[in-house]
């Protein structure tokens, strides 16, 4: 049975006047039918991460990232997964100028890939935004501190949080998309002591990418974590090499080919004898 978004919620409970995750909450991002039957298994959540516009189409940022390749690849990891709950990440300009664009472009999104949740990035400026979707039936996944469809305005990808008054600004954005009804908050590229503060002011999970031991769960690009992706940066874990692997095997085939050892009398159709 597919997590909904109330149990997802749920994992964050009240205790006597704090809220705790007992369980960290595991998500990866998927962008193929396949990785998702891979990913599922384990994961509580797969995000359907705009991210895909660096890592499968090879684009500058996410900003260039369309509803069209949001839809398609959304609905190839519904396909591929039974058991976590998924949610697609709204592309930069799909939901900014209203809250009435946002839910045009969330219930296209919801109707073509059959998600169960959309995410979208900002704080207090999307708070009524988040409300306005809530309230009309689609789950809000939000992403404070680091918002990488805002790289233009933030001048790179550097930490966020590091000042006292940025901290300020961006706890503050948390608990807004929290009292707006945002489901849970993706908390990135954030100083742990701004993490742990956050954690504990809102009743949501906090999901942390660079974002310290101290969320509720955790979310990578699974790309970066298997090693398959080039340039990753300071907080992701390299869980294997994949990149390496592939070479390995490629450059195996290629060999195999130009030696006439494959293929083989194994991978060959012959009359049966
Ligand atoms: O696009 C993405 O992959 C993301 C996460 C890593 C949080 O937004
Ligand atoms: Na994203």
């Amino acid at each position: 049975k597919r997590m909904t978004v109330p149990a997802l919620k749920g994992r964050k409970k009240a205790d006597g006047d704090r809220f705790v995750t007992e369980q960290p909450l595991v998500m990866l991002t998927a962008y193929t039918m396949r990785n998702a039957q891979l990913l599922d298994p384990h994961c509580d959540l797969l995000l359907v991460g705009d991210s895909l516009g660096q890592v499968i189409y090879g684009l500058p940022s996410t900003v260039p990232v369309t509803m069209e390749m949001m839809c398609a690849h959304g609905a190839a990891v519904v396909r591929g997964s039974w058991h976590a709950l998924v949610a697609v990440d709204m592309p930069f300009g799909s939901y900014e100028a209203s809250p009435e664009q946002a839910f045009a472009s969330a219930a296209r999104v919801m109707k073509e890939t059959g998600c169960a949740a959309v995410k979208l990035e900002g704080g207090e400026a999307m708070a009524p935004t988040v409300r306005f979707l809530t309230e009309r039936g689609i789950p809000v996944f939000a992403h404070v501190g680091l918002t990488p469809q805002a790289v233009n305005a933030l001048g790179g990808y550097g930490a966020r949080g590091r000042s006292e008054a940025e901290a300020a600004k961006i706890l503050g954005d948390a608990r807004a998309v929290a009292d707006a009804g945002a489901f849970a908050v993706v908390l990135e590229g954030v100083m742990e002591s701004l993490a742990e503060e956050i954690t504990r002011a809102v009743p949501i999970p906090t999901i942390g990418i660079g974002a310290s031991p101290q969320c509720d769960g955790q979310i990578l690009v699974t790309e970066d974590m298997l090693g398959l992706f080039e340039r990753t940066p300071r907080f992701v874990k390299r869980y294997d090499d994949l990149a390496g692997r592939i070479g390995e095997a490629v450059a195996t085939y290629a060999d195999e080919v130009r030696t006439r050892s494959f293929p083989t009398s194994d991978q060959t159709y012959r009359p049966k004898a």
